[in-house]
């Protein structure tokens, strides 16, 4: 797509929005920032899971070591040289919008935070309009910590309200509508399309509770503003997306509770009644795409964790095209001579294996002999690999000799035959009319 300077980046509204606050209901309304005309094809850009550490919170030493090692595969040290090779990508080939669909920092904290709103401004140099929404992770974080040396320290978190100050210039200076009471917002891409970033996480009780609630809902003013927005939509002749960090729908047939919405299915009947045809989340860090009860939710998978990749969609007259990308890592080390980088990908991958192996194996050792647990491994790690980046596990990964070594009730057993079944939907690409009914 040819670089596009933004004509819905115009800070001289600005000022002019914040008098135009109007307050009707549940939800406020504002001018909004100039969209594009109707008929103009986009682009949007759609990350997520980025669970930011600021360098300022970290020194690469024995504690930092020991929470990225003892983590789910969170490449924490890793992840400034991941967004710079992102920042490059978006250099590149610019979109009209990223989305950015929550857990932008590791646990909520405030440096990481503004450390963070510092690259998406880089980013929005190119002509790109960065739209955040937060996830579990994000706000009132009793769990922010930084990691110096051999100790950890508490690390200040944010509010609501700071986080919104934090990224007003991404998303909320321009929302043309509020819901009431969270960080909900609609904003216009275009006259053809807009984006209702829903604020899932629930943050209110985290600090008086000492952790993070992990599930989300989206609550009663969401709810208005989501209906507010369809109708807003309807009059306009406009299409919709849905962002927000939980998952529409059930992803997995073995961890949905704290992923999936606690309100999924009355959400996707809200769907079906605006017409939505689609939810852009994150959260559960797997490339994941599926369909149920008209809507589709898209996952895309985290970008800290491999294979570390973001979705690209275009949409044109109301078809929306979305296909995933991995963050250039190694070509972006090349054009900076980083040698240590130049097998990143294969480096990041065994890395991974480990990771998502490592609990099995401890569970196992004992349990049948120190051979079939280190194949068992082996195998564990291949199927994580393919599994996270959407992709199918190729047939002859499996080995059924060595899973039936596991007892009938083995929940790695059960795990292993339940990938193998694999499911029936294509996980890095899909085209959806968003006019049309019962895609
Ligand atoms: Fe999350």
């Amino acid at each position: 797509m040819p670089f596009k300077m933004k004509k819905i980046k115009s800070s001289l509204v600005i000022s002019a929005i914040m008098s135009l606050i109007l307050s009707t209901g549940c939800t406020t309304e504002a001018k909004g920032q100039e969209p594009l005309p109707k008929g103009e094809d986009l682009r949007i850009v759609v990350a997520t899971d980025i669970h930011y550490l600021s360098p300022k919170l970290r020194d690469g030493g024995e504690i930092e070591k020991y929470v990225y090692e003892n983590g789910d595969g969170k490449e924490i040290g890793n992840m400034d040289l991941i967004l710079d090779a992102f920042v490059e990508d978006m250099r590149k080939d610019p979109p009209d919008v990223l989305v950015v669909t929550g857990d932008l920092t590791l646990n909520g904290e405030k440096k990481s935070h503004e450390d963070l709103a510092k690259i998406f401004r880089k980013i929005e140099t190119f002509g790109v309009q960065v739209i955040v929404t937060p996830g579990n992770h994000d706000i009132s974080n009793v769990y922010a910590r930084e990691f110096k040396g051999d100790k950890v320290d508490y690390a200040d978190t944010v509010s609501p309200e700071e986080f919104e100050d934090i990224y007003s210039d991404f998303g909320f200076k321009d929302a043309v509508k509020r819901a009431e009471g969270n960080l909900s917002y609609l904003y216009k891409v275009s006259e053809d399309l807009y984006i209702a970033m829903v604020d899932s996480a629930v943050y209110k009780n985290n600090i008086e509770n000492g952790y993070p609630a992990t599930e989300g809902i989206v609550s009663q003013s969401s709810k208005v503003f989501l209906e507010e927005s369809g109708a807003l939509a309807r009059e306009n002749e406009a299409d919709v997306i849905v962002a927000m960090h939980h998952n529409m729908m059930n992803h997995t047939t073995f961890m949905n509770a704290g992923f999936t919405l606690e309100n999924a299915e009355e959400m996707r009947l809200l769907f079906r009644t605006q017409g939505f045809k689609v939810n852009l989340s994150g959260h559960i860090h797997i490339q994941d795409i599926h369909f149920t009860e008209e809507v589709t939710d898209i996952v895309t998978g985290a970008m800290s964790v491999y294979p570390n990749k973001y979705g690209i969609i275009d949409y044109s007259d109301g078809m929306l095209e979305y296909a995933t990308k991995w963050v250039d890592i190694e070509g972006y080390a090349k054009g900076k001579g980083l040698s240590e980088h130049y097998d990143f990908m294969s480096d990041a991958r065994e890395r991974f294996k480990v990771f998502s192996s490592v609990r099995m194996k401890a569970r196992l050792e004992g349990l049948i002999d120190e051979d079939s647990v280190s194949r068992l491994t082996e195998l564990m790690g291949e199927i994580n690999a393919y599994y996270f980046a959407g992709e199918k596990v190729p047939a002859d990964v499996f080995d059924d000799s060595l899973t039936e070594l596991l007892p009938e009730d083995d929940r790695t057993r059960f795990y292993i035959e339940d990938r193998k079944s694999g499911d029936l939907y294509e996980n890095n690409s899909l085209i959806i009319d968003l006019k049309k009914q019962g895609n």
